[in-house]
This record gives structure tokens, sequence and C-alpha cells, in this order.
């Protein structure tokens, strides 16, 4: 039996859906481009992810360059953490992933192994491109950022970036006045990441250019709960919690609301997004029984997530491939980038009402800020009522000077005072989205063979929104006037927004499959009858029937076919 990916990616690459890059010079692996049909559809997936998160969140989108400064990827902990654990092996000198070649052969949890652990996992398995046992070889980190220089005289280090995410959290305090100094709030992006996989032998699963598509939601710490939830509390979803992985046992399908009341999503964020992106799958053609969401295993977890959940669909070829994960980030990012930048990455959050709070002050004795400190006693009795004292008395610095006050020659009073907010910082929700990875599970799920006249048909089920080319406008026949109105239809189409393909060459039925293969729903037949009684036909992709309408109907008949 031929494989799904083969056939798949024989049409995208003979239709122009998706091409190695630069073939003529080899190819380099991990890099792939876009033909003519996979950038229309690539845009139109990515059309359909803004719909939900621009239309229907209300989030707006910015957009970061791909090159950053070294110091934000320091904070972010990429420079020191963002690593692989590589191998070579010492047969054919091929550089791979250790924890691949260990979870290849059934060892759970391979990916949180360390180096010397899967050293010894690895001696007795196969290299996965010779087919030699590994035996002796040292497992390291290998760090995937791509490193350049900025400017000339290589003396500032800068890295592609391996996330869309670190612009919009450098982009924090400006966002904030945006969005008016109120939680929650968000912003996303889409755009290109780049990571130096060490051996990508997965087409578009893993690549060394991708696109991403990631929104950073800023809410309160101590209140996740969405303020409309209500939205997708009772949207069923089937969930593989960490406790079921453990167990072997299949998912369970859950309410939103029972997710999170029964404690198995941390919060109402994190569940509403779940729902969402099964929503979002699902509208971009992802077959809804081949997709289930995973919980990370506790120490699978990124080092910045407390909950983290993966969108995994079942790929014939790939088996259960991770599109999207969705993180609570709590306040990691946020709170390295204040230590990092000195800059400010809180929200202040007015009280309903004012509190009464009591607070401890340091009150300097009469004259003990006399002629000594003369002109500075007013500053230094402010900063000392605010400092924290020690046992022998309390250091307080004015002016660059740092001065000692001993113990004795001061109070310490309690008093009241109102408090009208408090300055806290956001934790961050975050659903990141691979596209590369959406668009080839959506080949896959709609690539369907059929045998009709004694002939395989080979379709794309795509849907309507995703579909490279929405409608197909034929002429019978090339001649007799029928052209003419054919190519009427196509221009009153595209004058609606609606990328409509012509075509006069072949016989009809040839034009039909053609269009079959890249998964345009709707052909439109311009024939004799039309001469007739100004009607044509009208074509559906998958069921092959055709009915007659006016020509004069049939932008309105595509326009709502197209929008379901
Ligand atoms: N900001 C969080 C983040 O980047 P991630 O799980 O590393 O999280 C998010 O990446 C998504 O990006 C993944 O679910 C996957 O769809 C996609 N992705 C990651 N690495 C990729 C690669 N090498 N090739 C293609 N897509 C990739």
């Amino acid at each position: 039996m031929s494989d799904i990916y083969e056939n798949v990616m024989e049409v995208a690459r003979r239709r122009g859906f998706v091409w190695p890059s630069s073939e003529i010079y080899g190819s380099v692996a991990g890099f792939i481009d876009y033909g003519p049909l996979g950038a229309m559809m690539k845009r139109n997936v990515e059309n359909v992810w803004r719909n939900f998160y621009i239309i229907q969140e209300g989030y707006y989108e910015i957009e970061c360059p791909t090159v950053g400064a070294e110091a934000i990827f320091v904070a972010s902990g990429h420079v020191k953490e963002f690593a692989d654990k590589m191998c070579q092996c010492p047969h054919c000198g091929e550089y791979l992933r250790a924890d691949h070649i260990a979870e290849e052969h059934g060892v759970e949890g391979a990916g949180a192994l360390s180096a010397e652990m899967l050293k010894s996992r690895i001696y007795e398995l196969p290299c996965p491109a010779c087919g030699e046992t590994m035996g002796e070889t040292d497992v390291f980190n290998f760090n995937l950022m791509f490193e350049t220089t900025i400017g000339p005289g290589s003396q500032r280090r800068g890295y592609l970036r391996p996330e869309t995410a670190q612009g919009i959290f450098t982009d924090f305090a400006r966002l904030l006045r945006f969005y008016r100094d109120k939680l929650p709030f968000g912003a996303v992006q889409i755009g290109k990441s780049y990571r130096n996989e060490i051996s990508p032998r997965q087409g578009m699963i893993r690549l060394r250019e991708f696109s991403q598509a990631e929104a950073e939601i800023f809410v309160h710490p101590e209140e996740k709960k969405h303020p409309v939830f209500h939205r997708y509390a009772e949207y069923q979803v089937p969930l593989l919690t960490y406790g079921l992985q453990e167990t072997g046992k299949p998912p369970v399908q859950k309410t939103m609301r029972d997710a999170v009341d029964e404690g198995i999503v941390a919060n109402e964020y994190v569940a509403y997004y779940i729902a969402l992106t099964h929503e979002l799958l699902v509208t971009i053609g992802v077959d809804p029984e081949k997709l289930r969401f995973r919980q990370h295993m506790p120490d699978e977890r990124a080092h910045y997530a407390m909950d983290c959940w993966d969108a995994e669909v079942f790929s014939g070829r790939f088996g259960w491939v991770e599109i999207v994960g969705i993180a609570d980030r709590t306040d990691y990012d946020l709170r390295a980038h204040a230590a990092n930048s000195g800059s400010s990455f809180t929200v202040f959050i007015p009280f309903e009402e004012a509190r009464k709070v009591s607070r401890k002050r340091i009150v300097p004795d009469m004259g003990v800020l006399g002629p000594r400190y003369r002109g500075r006693a007013k500053a230094i009795a402010d900063t000392m009522a605010e400092a924290t004292p020690g046992e022998a008395g309390v250091t307080v610095e004015v002016d660059g000077e740092e001065i000692f006050i001993p113990a004795e020659q001061y109070q310490i009073r309690e008093e009241e005072v109102e408090v009208r907010g408090e300055e806290v910082m956001p934790h961050v929700i975050e659903p990141s989205y691979g596209i590369d990875r959406m668009m080839y599970v959506v080949l896959e799920h709609a690539y369907a063979e059929e045998e009709v006249e004694e002939e395989v048909r080979r379709v794309l089920r795509l849907p309507p929104a995703v579909a490279p080319v929405q409608a197909a406008v034929f002429p019978l026949m090339n001649r007799d006037g029928l052209d003419l109105i054919a190519r009427q239809i196509a221009d009153t189409l595209a004058r609606r927004q609606i990328v409509a393909q012509y075509d006069d060459s072949g016989a009809i039925g040839r034009r039909y499959r053609r269009q079959d293969e890249i998964g345009t729903p709707f052909a439109v037949t311009v024939d004799y009858d039309t001469k007739e009684d100004d009607t044509v036909t009208i074509r559906d992709r998958d069921s092959m029937e055709q009915v007659r309408i006016p020509v004069d109907q049939v932008a309105d008949v595509v326009c709502s076919l197209i929008a379901g």
C-alpha cells in the first residue's frame, strides 16, 4: 500500500503547493518553498486564524523583526536553555537527536532524560541513518538558535528568533498603554521563526525556518477567569490528561466547564483556548476524529509553564503530531525581562474601594538630621521612611552617598494608610500554532482517492475557506461565444473577491479532475444551453453533482456556498 505522505506530497509538488527550497543547488533539509497554490492556501489558513484571534477575540496583531539582539534571548533563557540533546553516529558520522532515537525505540519520556542517561539508553540502538548499532557515543547539548552578527565589525551578536513571542514581551509596556492600562489584554503575531533543528527528516513537520502564529494574553495572576468563558463552557474536547497517559488509557471527552471544575485544566483561560483551538483546527479542515489535546507530563513541561496542552493531530505517516501548544507561562518571561532590562512589567490595578493598610515607617529622632545633613534632612527622612531597617540601623542612599543611621536614633511607627490599588505582574497565557504543520495535516486529511468511471480520482476535500482556488470557470468549448461568457463570469467572481480560475484547455472531464486535485470546491461550466436559457451548471467537488443556475446568480450562489 502506498504511503499517504508520498501521495499527498506528490500532488503537493506537482500542483505547486510545496517544493523543496533551492532545488537547483541540491536543497537543504528543513527548508521549503510554498508554490503558487501553497502560498495562497497558507494565506487562507492564516486568515482563518486572524478571524478567530483578531476579529473574534479582539487582540491586535503586531510585527517585530525576525533578528533580535542577544540581550533578548539571554533574558528569555534561550541562550542558556534552548538546546536539544545531540549525538553523532560513530559509523556514518550523521548528527542525530539522541532523545528521538530513544523515543523511536519505546523509551518513554526520553525528552526529559539527561545526556548521561540518554547515552546509556541509545548504546544498543540502531542509528536511524545507517542502521549500525550506536555504541559508545557522547550526547551533548546543541543550541538550536541561528546566531548572527548585527552590523559590520561582528561586534553585536544577534539571533534569528526561535519564537515570535519574545517580540510581544519586549513590547509589553507599549502594548499596555495601547490597551489603556487594563488587564486582560493580548497581542498576536504571525511570522517566521528559526530553529537549527539537528536532523529534520519529517518534511513540513520539522523545519529550520517555519511560520508561527502566536497569541500572548496578559491576565491578572490571581484571576484567571476568562471574561466570556461561557462561549466555550459547553464545548466538548477529547482530553488526554497526564494521569490517563500514565495508565495508558484513551482521552476523555469533556466540556470545558467540567474540565475546569474537576481541576483537569489549570484555569478558564487555558480551557478556553483549548476549545477555540479545536474549533479553529476543524474549521481549516482537520478531521475531528484525528484530533486530541494532550497534557504535558510534569517532567516534559517547559521550564516556564505551569500547565501545557498540545493539540495533537493524527497523521498516517507521523502518528500523533503536535500542531499547537497552549501554555500558562506564568510571569516567567515578564519577570526575566524586568530583571534584565530594568523596565517595568507591572500593571497598576485599582481597588474598587480604597483600602486601609497598616504600614511601618522609620521616623528619625528630633535633631538627628541636624547640622551635619543640612539641606538633605528631608530627603534622608523620606528615604528612611520607606527603607527596611537592619538590626543595628538603617542604610539609606541619598545623592549617591550611603548614610548609616544607627537604630537608637530613630523609631519605627506603625500607621494606617489608604491604598488605592496595587502593582501586579501579569501572567501570560499562550496559544502557539505551527502554520506549516497545520498546512501538512490539512492536506493529508483532505486527500482522498476514489474510483470514478474506472479511473482513480484524486481529490483534496479542502474547506472553501482554505482552498487556494474557490471556483473554476470553464467554457465547454473554446468557441461560439462560450469562452466570452465564461470570462465574464470569472470577472464577476473576481469582483466579489472570489479566487476563480478560468480554464479552457483540454477535455472537460480532465479539467474537473485538475480542479479536484487542487481542492477547488465549485466549478461553473458554460455550455450550449447557456446560450439558449442563460443558465450554467455548477458542480460540487465532493458529490460531483451538478445543478443548473441562472448566469446572473452565479456570484451570489458561489458566495453563499463558500460561506457555508
Ligand atoms: N512560543 C512557544 C513555542 O514556540 P513550541 O511548542 O516550541 O512553543 C509552537 O512551538 C509550535 O510551533 C509547535 O506546536 C509547532 O506546531 C511549531 N513548531 C515548532 N518547531 C517547529 C519546527 N521545527 N518546524 C515546524 N514547526 C515547528
